[in-house]
């Protein structure tokens, strides 16, 4: 290409262009940064919110601003009519006036709660898996028919906690475990036409925590220091256009604090 050319430079630098994106819960924090990391990209980006309106429609306008089609879309996960509804119109949003696709979805969306395993509750339980199992299922078969027109993929945001035991939240650890196995599940399931993979970070201070409160989390950690939010957009960036060969696989991002 010549230098005297029309077309932006920065364009090339866009390994997404043209890649059409569903990010959940991305209003704020790690799916934010996911949403900001993809659209730098050259994605066009959906994300949901239910709460944080006036984020999410700031993040899309900000969005926007990168020259890619996003769209804000409210979504209780917990209602299976409204992801449904909420999916086909990602996919509507992202396509203008061609043939409605979606190339890759991330079940960011999550839920975190302390409390005693002992006393538990049912309703606690059960809101945890809604959020964090129940939901990512149902987002990834509304989508599924999307994903497969050119072939797509998914990730799943998991969690350290699936992976190693915290007695102080044995109901979210157990709810990402369930996730990371549905990972699985999906990624058998759903081949060849779509890859499935699980990020799974660690400790991620994402800003509106003060670090010194995870002090100890950086100690216990190889890398020496706690994740951030770019630490995990990273690896979803990566695995974004990664080869369709890598599938079914949970992939910890702690600094080595699982090990
Ligand atoms: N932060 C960490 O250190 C860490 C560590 C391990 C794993 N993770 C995982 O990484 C992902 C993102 O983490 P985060 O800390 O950024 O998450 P977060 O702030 O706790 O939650 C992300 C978003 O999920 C949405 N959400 C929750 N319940 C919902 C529901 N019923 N319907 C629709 N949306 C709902 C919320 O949207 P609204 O605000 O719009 O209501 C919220 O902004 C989560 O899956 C989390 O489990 C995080």
């Amino acid at each position: 290409m010549s230098l005297a050319s029309t077309e932006p430079l920065i364009l090339k630098s866009r390994p997404l262009q043209g890649r059409r994106v569903l990010v959940t819960g991305a209003a704020k924090r790690i799916g934010a940064g996911i949403a900001r990391c993809l659209a730098e990209a050259g994605a066009d980006i959906a994300i949901t919110y239910h709460h944080s309106r006036a984020d999410a429609e700031q993040l899309a306008e900000q969005l926007e601003s990168l020259g890619v089609r996003t769209a804000a879309i409210a979504c209780d996960l917990h209602e299976p009519a409204q992801i449904t509804a909420a999916v086909a119109g990602a996919a509507r949003a992202l396509a203008g006036s061609g043939q409605e696709r979606l190339d890759l979805l991330v079940n960011n969306a999550g839920a975190f709660e302390t409390a005693d395993l002992e006393h538990v509750s049912v309703a606690q339980w059960d809101a945890m898996f809604q959020t964090n199992t129940r939901a990512p299922l149902l987002v990834a078969q509304a989508a599924l028919p999307f994903l497969r027109v050119e072939g797509g993929r998914i990730l799943n945001i998991g969690s350290l906690g699936g992976l190693h035991p915290w007695a102080t939240h044995g109901h979210y650890c157990a709810s990402k475990a369930a996730l990371h196995m549905l990972t699985q599940t999906m990624a058998k399931a759903w081949a060849p036409e779509v890859a499935v993979n699980c990020v799974a970070p660690g400790m991620i201070v994402t800003g509106a925590e003060a670090e010194e409160g995870y002090a100890h989390f950086l100690q216990k950690t190889p890398m020496q220091r706690n994740g951030r939010v770019g630490d995990v957009a990273e690896v979803v960036l990566y695995l974004a256009s990664a080869t369709m060969f890598l599938t079914g696989q949970i992939i910890a991002v702690d600094g080595g604090l699982g090990l």
